[in-house]
C-alpha cells in the first residue's frame, strides 16, 4: 500500500447502496464522494456487491489519478478463476478505470483453494488490472493461508472502540507477515457517535436491525464506551466520533480507517478527526477503559448466552435475534467452527418466525456451546 496514494481516512461506499436503511440518490452520492475528496480523502472503498461501483467511478473521474480505489470480489460470484477474471473486468468497467489499486477477497469460497485464488490475483497484477490485492473480513485460518501462499498488502478488520476482536487476532500475525490493517466501521456504524439513542430503532432495510453490536450487553457496553469518548472529547473540543476515529488510527499496524457516513455534516465531522493530534496519554486512557469494558462485557455475554440457549422461546422475533446474537459471538470467538456457524446462520434466516421452528436450532446450538 505504501506505493499507492492512500489517506489515513478512507471513504467507504457501503451505506450509499442503502445498507444502513437510507436511500441516497445518485447526484447526492456523487456530491458526497466529491466532498470527501475536497476534505482530503484519497482512498475510496467499495465492492462488486454494494451496487456503488458505477457511482464511485463517475464521482472520481476528474481526480482518478490522485486517489486509490479499492473494491472487492467473491460475494456473488465465488472465487473460481474465470469468475474472478470476469468480475474484475466488470468492476473495471463500472468504476470506469483501467486499474484497481486494491482488489480484496470479500468472502471465502470453500470450493476453491487459496493457492488457486492467489494465482489468479497474481495473474491480474501481472496484467496491470490490479495494483495490489488484500484480504477481506475472512475467517482467521483463511486469512493466514492468504498470508502464507500470497502477498496480500492489506487485511480488512472491523475495528472500533467497541469491537476489537478482529484486530486482536490480526495484530500478532503482523510479526511474521508483511501486511497492513485497514479498519472499517470505525464509528461502530454510528454507535460511537452522538446520534444513537440508548434504545435504537432501525428500519427493516437497515442491516443494524440484526447487528449484535446494537443488542443486549454489546449495546450497553458500546454506549458506555461512547459516553467515555464523549467525556474525553469534551476536554479537547472534539466529538466522540472524531475521537473514535483518531483512537483507531493511533493503534499500531493500522494503515487506514474507513468511514461511510451519508450525511455531509457527519462526513465533515469525521474528516476533522485528521486534525486531532491525540496525545498518547488520552490514547492510553481510552485503551485502558476499553480493556476494562471488555472484561465486563464478556462476563455479561456468557450469562446472556446461557439464558438465550436454555430458555424456551416465547416471542419468536426476540428468540431469532437472540440466536443470531449467540451465533455471531460464537463464530467470532471460535466456539463454533466458522463453516458450521455460517450454515446455521443461513438455516436460521430461512426459518419462519415461530418458537417451534426455532427450537431445533436452539437445541443444536445449546449442545455445541460450552457453559463457561
Ligand atoms: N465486510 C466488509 O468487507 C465490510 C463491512 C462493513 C464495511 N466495510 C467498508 O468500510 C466502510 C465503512 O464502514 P461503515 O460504513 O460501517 O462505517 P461507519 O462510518 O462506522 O458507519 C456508517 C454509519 O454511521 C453513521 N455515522 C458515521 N459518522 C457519523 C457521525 N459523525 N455522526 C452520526 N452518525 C455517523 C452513518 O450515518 P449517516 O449515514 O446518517 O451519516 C452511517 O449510518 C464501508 O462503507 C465499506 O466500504 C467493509
Amino acid at each position: 500500500m505504501s506505493k499507492i496514494p492512500i489517506s489515513k481516512l478512507g471513504y467507504g461506499c457501503y451505506a450509499l447502496g442503502g445498507a444502513y436503511g437510507n436511500t441516497v440518490e445518485v447526484p447526492r452520492a456523487i456530491e458526497l464522494i466529491q466532498l470527501a475528496y475536497d476534505l482530503g480523502i484519497r482512498f475510496f472503498d467499495t465492492a462488486d456487491q454494494y451496487g456503488t461501483e458505477a457511482i464511485l467511478g463517475q464521482a472520481v473521474r476528474s481526480f482518478r489519478s490522485q486517489i486509490a480505489l479499492a473494491t472487492k470480489v467473491g460475494a456473488d460470484s465465488g472465487l473460481a478463476r474465470k469468475n474472478i477474471l470476469a468480475s474484475c473486468d466488470e468492476s473495471l468497467r463500472r468504476l470506469d478505470t483501467d486499474y484497481i489499486d486494491l482488489y480484496q477477497i470479500h468472502y471465502d469460497d470453500p470450493s476453491v483453494s487459496v493457492a488457486d485464488v492467489v494465482e489468479t490475483l497474481e495473474f491480474l497484477k501481472g496484467q496491470g488490472k490490479i495494483r495490489s490485492y488484500g484480504v477481506g473480513h475472512l475467517p482467521l485460518d483463511k486469512t493466514l493461508q492468504y498470508l502464507e501462499y500470497g502477498h496480500p498488502e492489506t487485511v480488512l478488520a472491523e475495528m472500533n472502540a467497541a469491537s476489537l476482536e478482529r484486530y486482536q487476532d490480526l495484530r500478532p500475525l503482523q510479526q511474521g507477515h508483511d501486511f497492513d490493517i485497514i479498519a472499517f466501521s470505525v464509528t461502530g456504524r454510528g454507535l460511537l457517535t452522538s446520534e444513537i439513542p440508548s434504545v435504537p430503532h432501525f428500519s427493516d432495510t437497515d442491516i443494524r436491525r440484526l447487528d449484535p453490536l446494537f443488542k443486549r450487553s454489546k449495546l450497553a457496553s458500546g454506549l458506555r464506551i461512547k459516553d467515555k469518548l464523549t467525556e474525553i472529547a469534551g476536554r479537547i473540543n472534539a466529538t466522540p466520533s472524531q475521537l473514535a476515529i483518531a483512537w483507531v488510527l493511533g493503534n499500531p499496524g493500522v494503515v487506514a480507517a474507513l468511514t461511510g457516513p451519508t450525511d455531509p455534516q457527519h462526513l465533515r465531522e469525521n474528516c476533522a478527526s485528521l486534525d486531532l493530534n491525540l496525545e498518547s496519554s488520552l490514547q492510553q486512557e481510552i485503551s485502558d477503559f476499553i480493556r476494562q469494558e471488555e472484561k465486563l462485557k464478556q462476563t455479561d455475554i456468557s450469562h446472556e448466552i446461557q439464558g438465550i440457549l436454555h430458555t424456551p422461546a416465547t416471542d419468536s422475533k426476540l428468540a431469532k435475534e437472540g440466536l443470531v446474537y449467540v451465533l455471531e459471538h460464537c463464530i467470532e470467538k471460535g466456539l463454533i467452527p466458522y463453516q458450521i456457524g455460517v450454515d446455521l446462520f443461513s438455516q436460521l434466516m430461512q426459518l419462519e418466525d415461530s418458537p417451534t421452528s426455532l427450537k431445533p436450532i436452539q437445541e443444536i446450538m445449546a449442545k455445541m456451546v460450552p457453559v463457561s
